[in-house]
Formats: structure tokens, C-alpha cells, sequence
């Protein structure tokens, strides 16, 4: 189906085994990927992490949008069945847009998923959302826990050096709590602290121990990777678009493509995926000529 770069698509006959695009600002994406790939093993994922943009989460939504429309095209002209959008940035600002560009093409975000899991962790309905400045901004958590929690008291909170910590690899130790302590003290030594810690950005469920230790063990934190790819899987399910293939037969389970740095890709990879990958094994790209 789905092999072109515009409105107008192109019926192919083996569409169930077309592969699913995942996009991400970078690698933190693979959180996404992981999850995806545990719910839908017998798919084939196509990663597009642009790296050489990120991050996504401190620019303007108008920028956002763009690129977001850029590393979509990319996928389709690949040829998908369907988009995830693994970064909550990207989600949280261009889901309409791309849904617009690519009216046929079954796209789901990571906010929907993630803000149903905050509700569903949350028995008090205090909820704390922690983010980039991006997704923050747009308000895109707080209106979607809105409405499934009309209830609920919402915190939400730009947290931007953890993008860095994750992409240093330091996921855990005193600076990383250090940092959270600065982010998350006033929130959650307040009278009535949230109960559940909403992790809506792709980097932090590397640093979620440090995290738990800052915040306590009695707050549940839960991210969107796990709700994405049951989301996923109902609508391909639904649709009839599961792949039939099984194990080796489907080739390649995974295909990696950065618009940078292959080494630094493969090296940050490691943390999020928690196993390594060749570094060439990551296809490089230009994007930039990609219709935004
Ligand atoms: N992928 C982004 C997100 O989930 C985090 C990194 C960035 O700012 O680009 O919001």
C-alpha cells in the first residue's frame, strides 16, 4: 500500500509485510522500538532517528512540525504500513499535520498511550508528567489526561537535561539525582504529592531508577512504550495488517537510519536497547531533501 510520498497512494499486494516506520529526534525512540518489537515480534521496523537535528524538544513548534513532516517522508517513500511516532515531542506537536499529510496511513503518537497509562497508575488522579520543553509547552499530556481523568491535578514539568544525561549514558549516580532532586523537589515534597511520575519523553525511561530513588517508592512511574505497542497492535490487529511471516522468514527484523553520526548512533544505542548494534549497521541520510 502505502509507497508513496503524497495523498495519492499506491495499492501493493503485500501490504500486511511492509515494514512499520518508527521515528524518533534520535535514539531515544528505541525505548519505543523495544517495546514494539516485544508485543509484534514478527514485524519488520524501519528506525529513522534523526540525530543530526535533535533535540526536537527545545526548538519551535513550527520547526517541529517540519521536521517531523521531513523524517515522516523518508519512511513513506521507504514504504510503511503504518507511522509511530516514538518521540513525545513530535507527538505531542505534529500528529495533526502528519495525519493531515498522509490521511490513509494509520499513525499513532506516544501521547494518547502514555497519558492513558498515567490514568490508569494513578489512584489519587495527582498525576506528574516530566518533558521536554516542546511537548510541555503544547499542553498535549495535560489536555489528554484531561480527558480520560477529568479529576485529575496535573504538574507538568520541562525537564530538558535529562535528554542530555540519557544521551551521555549517565543513567544513574549523584549527578543525575542531583538533577532530578532540582527538577522534582518542590512537586513532590508539596502537601499533596502526585502519586504517579508520567515519563513523556523517549530519553527517560533510561534514568527511571534514579528517578524511583528520588522521588520514592510509593510513586508509580510509568512511561508510553508499553501502551504504544498494545495501541499498535489492536489497530493492526483490527485492520487485518498483521504480518504473517514468522521468525526468519520476515528478513531484517530491524533497519536503522540516522541523519548522523552512525557511531555515536550505535554507541547510545546500546543503553536503550540494552544490546548492541554495528555501527554499520546504521544507514546514514540526508534529510534535508526531504519534503517538509
Ligand atoms: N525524543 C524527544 C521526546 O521524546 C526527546 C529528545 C528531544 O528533545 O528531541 O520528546
Amino acid at each position: 500500500m502505502l509507497k508513496s510520498d503524497s495523498n495519492k497512494t499506491v495499492g501493493v499486494d503485500h501490504q500486511n509485510e511492509l515494514p512499520i516506520g518508527v521515528f524518533d529526534s534520535g535514539v531515544g525512540g528505541l525505548t519505543v522500538l523495544r517495546a514494539l518489537q516485544h508485543h509484534l515480534p514478527n514485524e519488520r521496523y524501519l528506525y529513522l532517528g534523526d540525530t543530526a537535528r535533535l533535540p526536537y524538544g527545545t526548538k519551535s513548534a513550527d520547526t517541529i512540525v517540519r521536521y517531523s513532516l521531513q523524517a515522516a517522508s523518508v519512511l513513506v517513500r521507504r514504504g510503511i504500513k503504518c507511522l509511530v511516532i516514538a518521540c513525545n515531542t513530535a507527538s505531542a506537536t505534529a500528529l495533526e499535520a502528519l495525519r493531515e499529510r498522509y490521511p490513509a496511513l494509520p499513525i499513532i503518537g506516544v501521547v494518547q498511550p502514555g497519558a492513558q497509562a498515567g490514568c490508569e497508575a494513578s489512584a489519587t488522579g495527582r498525576i506528574a508528567v516530566v518533558a521536554t520543553e516542546g511537548t510541555v509547552r503544547g499542553g498535549a499530556y495535560q489536555y489528554a489526561i484531561a480527558a480520560i481523568r477529568p479529576d485529575a491535578r496535573i504538574e507538568a514539568m520541562a525537564c530538558p537535561l535529562f535528554v542530555s544525561l540519557a544521551e551521555e549514558g549517565w543513567t544513574s549516580g549523584p549527578i543525575v539525582e542531583a538533577i532530578a532532586h532540582r527538577y522534582l523537589d518542590t512537586v513532590f515534597s508539596a502537601p499533596q504529592p502526585p502519586d504517579t511520575l508520567l515519563l513523556g519523553c523517549t530519553h527517560f525511561p533510561v534514568i527511571r531508577q534514579a528517578l524511583q530513588k528520588v522521588v520514592g517508592p510509593e510513586v508509580t512511574i510509568v512511561d508510553s512504550a508499553q501502551t504504544t505497542a498494545v495501541a499498535l497492535s489492536s489497530l493492526l490487529t483490527s485492520m487485518g495488517w498483521l504480518s504473517k511471516q514468522e521468525g526468519q522468514s520476515r528478513g531484517v527484523a530491524v533497519r536503522f537510519m540516522a541523519t548522523d553520526g552512525r557511531e555515536r548512533f550505535a554507541r547510545v544505542a546500546a543503553y536503550f536497547l540494552e544490546r548492541s548494534i554495528p555501527a554499520d549497521s546504521v544507514e546514514l541520510i540526508d534529510i534535508a531533501l526531504a519534503e517538509g
